[in-house]
């Protein structure tokens, strides 16, 4: 078994959102990240967000119908530098909510990532849960697979850079995410546990591919990303601590199935990471980075992008949303996109690349934090 990867087909039983008369026996596992996201207390005990102030400008000198967040990311130009983080497919609920957070990309062309792939790899029928992003036109679109699966595991050989094109073909990405995810895996009963060899199976992948190397809710140091440049990746999504925690989200699962050890395991690790801010301001001096973990607001995009980032994904805030429709979806990312406007006003920033460079202050915790980042320097 793995992390985001699990949705395994085995059972005849229908009703997965595939076509066939399959049912993955782990498609519910994949509805139960969702359920557990909406409904658990998975959520890390800090949002380190309300740790980075941006300063108030009383003389905006700029009206904010002119405000304008357009921005590039990787090569695109995009409405808002707002990602809709990787999230879902691969079972009964997966094609809906990828359709509503698509059709809400395309209209504010903002750039979109998948949950993983790896169980519509396994069994084409579950490609359909993701293709409705092959139906909308989103500006970047960005595949998903886990990087556990870059190398040989216990649960099944390693994927090649074939499969990833094929990945990357069922919804026309642009680019990959290789997501990192190794403290989930430790909270899964049976998890992916084997890591030596990742970082050169990411570097031999980012020779053919455009590759983005994402954390899953522990963040990246400044080390980390130094070798991931190295590697050949083209950004980071930082994934840091401080909003959902999938070592919570494994725990309650673990809990579910009566595995208490496995479950303490998830429990004391639950806010194990790097807050966000501070993967965000050391990994952003390396290569551009998307912040995402613990995005609440338009106010936390901008504070992500002041801090470095060329722009912020936002998963749980989406979540409840795109499973009501795409009415709620959309409206969900336009007051996102609203708040986020507004905070430019606010510093007088008339433009992305004149938020970028605004003054901030941080609490002492992510100074701490930055203190020993400076000595590593
Ligand atoms: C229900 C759910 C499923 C997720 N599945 C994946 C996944 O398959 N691949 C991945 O890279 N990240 C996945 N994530 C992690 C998010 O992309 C993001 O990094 C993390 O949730 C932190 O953002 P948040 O605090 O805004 O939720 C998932 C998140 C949620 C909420």
């Amino acid at each position: 078994m793995t992390g985001f990867e699990e949705d395994r087909p085995t059972v005849a039983d229908g009703g997965d959102g595939s076509t066939g008369q399959t049912r993955p026996e782990s498609s519910k596992r994949k509805s139960e990240h969702v359920d557990s996201c909406l409904r658990d207390d998975i959520v890390n005990s800090n949002n380190f967000w309300d740790g980075v102030q941006l300063i108030h400008c009383a003389l905006p000198e700029v009206d904010i119908e002119a405000v304008d967040t357009t921005s590039q990311l990787f090569g695109k130009k995009v409405g808002a530098p707002i990602v809709i983080a990787a999230m879902t497919g691969g079972h009964s609920h997966g094609r809906e909510i990828n359709d509503n957070l698509a059709a809400a990309a395309a209209e504010l062309q903002i750039p979109m990532g998948v949950g993983s792939q790896r169980p519509a790899l396994e069994h084409p029928d579950y490609a359909r849960t993701f293709h409705p992003l092959k139906d909308h036109d989103i500006p970047l679109v960005i595949a998903n697979i886990g990087a556990p699966q870059l190398i040989d595991q216990k649960s099944g050989k390693a994927l090649g850079v074939n499969d990833i094109r094929r990945a990357m073909d069922m919804i026309d990405a642009d680019m990959v995410a290789i997501h990192l995810n190794f403290l989930q895996e430790i909270a899964q009963p049976d998890g992916d546990t084997r890591a030596a060899g990742v970082l050169e199976a990411i570097a031999e992948l980012a020779e053919d591919i455009p590759v983005i190397a994402k954390e899953t809710g522990a963040g990246i140091s400044h080390a980390v990303a130094l070798e991931l440049l190295e590697a050949g990746v083209k950004g980071i999504d930082v994934g840091g601590a401080g909003g959902t925690s999938f070592a919570a989200v494994e725990a309650v699962r673990a809990e579910e199935r009566g595995l208490t050890a496995r479950a303490r395991i998830g429990w004391t690790f639950k806010d194990w990471g790097i807050p966000t801010p501070v993967s965000v301001i050391e990994a952003s001096a390396v290569l551009p980075v998307i912040a995402t973990g613990g995005i609440r607001s338009g106010l936390d995009v901008a504070r992500g992008l002041v801090l470095g980032a060329s722009a912020a994904g936002v998963a749980r805030t989406v979540l409840a949303p795109s499973i009501k429709g795409r009415a709620e979806t959309l409206e969900a990312l336009q007051l996102v996109l609203e708040e986020l406007r507004t905070a430019m006003f606010l510093v007088g920033a008339g433009n992305v690349p004149e938020l970028q460079v605004q003054a901030f202050i941080l609490a002492d915790d992510l100074l701490a934090y930055l203190a020993r980042f400076e000595q590593e320097e």
